[in-house]
């Protein structure tokens, strides 16, 4: 099995392009069914997840041709089902968009059930409350979410959470229903965004995406697009953590920094200097790192998705912070991997008291989960001495080319499979 070996201790330093938001391009690839014409799309990341949800809609017959390693043709007209069965489906919770999109399009669909990081319950309730609405049936049978309608008609909807899957989903569902549909209680994400503003360019009528209601009024069909993705806003803000954890001085280019304003907030507060141009963002951290208090909240407020990074900060900085998880119930599970690591947390619920320690040292570790996954990395980058992460996979499933574009800011990662690799690492960096 593929592990990082790591020898930690380099400060990083350089630049860095952030690609395509996995968690915008995987709606918009599953909506690219809800049209008979050919779309156009840019900025798709090489990312485990958006290669398996492009394999799943190959394998209903919809033609695509990958033009470069980030940008997709693609042609739905001629699918040959609605259902969807393949296995790999179950490892990504993405795979509930095509839902929305088919039940949207074809009015009906039958998808194996997400899966997706264990961090937490992972319901579908406000997904399926929002079909029902529609005017859909939904059965959860056999692993399965089928869903079936004569017809889709547009309705008010509230969210009981915020919920970004539900949002998207319903959107989708709605954007070809008959009549109004108002979504309140709508998760604000620029992923949430930016499916809109794709569902638009195919002549979609939706309004408000970025606030708690969204208006769509429903169309009869969708033509043909190009679209280019956004920057991922979680893959920037993992490297500007990266630059905090590591004392270094790291350019993240490509970036939307309006996307960044709650990281880029708690980087000042926590002792970095950040310096923002349009389309990329300095971090450079020089002076010990300082505690703070931090909460996960909806966007704008500091994304769930950032909550392991900015742990990892934490727990070297000066002083007693606390981190309070607000969005999922299990998102603490990297805390043992770095109290091996030398760390000093104590977690009660869905809060972690951060006592910080003046550094880590280097362990063998696991990904527990993909963000949790990436965040001890940076840990072990920062550590003294040597360390092995393992279950990389999960890593792999939201960061191309991740120990690529370390070793690119002077990082001492690499590749390995085997002990004898690693004792080859060693004496290469000792
Ligand atoms: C999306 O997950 C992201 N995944 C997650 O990123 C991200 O952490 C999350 O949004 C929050 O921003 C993708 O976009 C593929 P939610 P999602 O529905 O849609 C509860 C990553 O690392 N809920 O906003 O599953 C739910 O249990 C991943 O890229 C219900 O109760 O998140 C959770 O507590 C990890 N009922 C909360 O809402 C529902 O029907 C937020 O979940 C739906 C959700």
């Amino acid at each position: 099995m593929e592990q990082y070996a790591i020898k930690g201790g380099n400060p990083l330093v350089g630049e860095v392009e952030i690609g395509g938001a996995k968690n915008a391009a995987l709606p918009i690839l599953a909506a690219s069914v809800m049209t008979d014409e050919t779309v156009y799309i840019e900025n798709v990341p090489d990312v485990r997840d958006t290669n398996v949800m492009l394999s799943a809609l190959e394998g209903i017959g919809v033609l695509m041709k990958r033009e470069d390693r980030h940008t997709v043709t693609m042609n739905a007209a001629n699918i040959s089902t609605t259902v969807l069965v393949d296995e790999r489906l179950k490892k990504i919770r993405a795979s509930y968009y095509l839902i929305g999109a088919l039940l949207g399009k074809y009015k009906q669909a039958e998808v194996v059930l997400p899966g997706g990081c264990d961090i937490g319950s992972r319901a579908i309730d406000q997904h399926i409350k929002g079909f029902r609405a529609l005017g859909a049936e939904v059965v959860v049978e056999y692993g399965m979410i089928k869903t079936k309608a004569e017809h889709l008609v547009g309705s008010h909807i509230y969210m009981d959470v915020v919920s970004v899957g539900a949002t998207i989903n319903v959107m989708m569902a709605a954007t070809m229903a008959e009549g109004k549909t108002i979504i309140e209680n709508a998760a604000k994400e620029p992923h949430v965004v930016d499916l809109a503003n794709f569902l638009n360019s195919m002549g979609a009528n939706i309004k408000g995406a970025g606030t708690d209601v969204i208006r769509i009024k429903g169309v009869p069909r969708l033509h043909g697009t190009e679209y280019a993705i956004i920057p991922d806003q979680i893959e920037a803000g993992t490297f500007m953590f990266a630059a905090a954890i590591t004392k270094g001085d790291v350019m993240v280019k490509n970036v939307i920094t309006k996307h960044l304003e709650s990281i880029t907030a708690k980087l000042l507060e926590i002792g970095c200097e950040v310096e923002e141009a349009d389309d990329c963002v300095r971090v450079v951290a020089s002076k010990p790192l300082r505690h703070t208090q931090v909460k996960t909240l909806p966007y704008p407020g500091f994304p769930t998705d950032m909550q392991p990074q900015i742990a990892v900060a934490l727990a070297m900085s000066q002083g007693t912070s606390i981190v309070t998880e607000s969005i999922f119930e299990n998102r603490f599970k990297y805390v043992d991997e770095l109290t091996r690591m030398g760390a000093n947390i104590k977690v009660e619920g869905n809060v972690a008291i951060i006592n910080g320690v003046k550094k880590y040292t280097g362990a063998s570790i696991s990904a527990p989960d993909l963000r949790a996954g990436a965040a001890l990395v940076l840990a072990a980058l920062s550590a003294e001495g040597y360390s092995t992460v393992d279950d990389i996979r999960y890593i792999e499933r939201g960061y191309e080319d991740f120990h690529l574009k370390l070793q690119s800011l002077g990082a001492q990662i690499e590749l390995i499979e085997t002990e004898r690799d690693f004792q080859k690492f060693k004496l290469k960096t000792g």
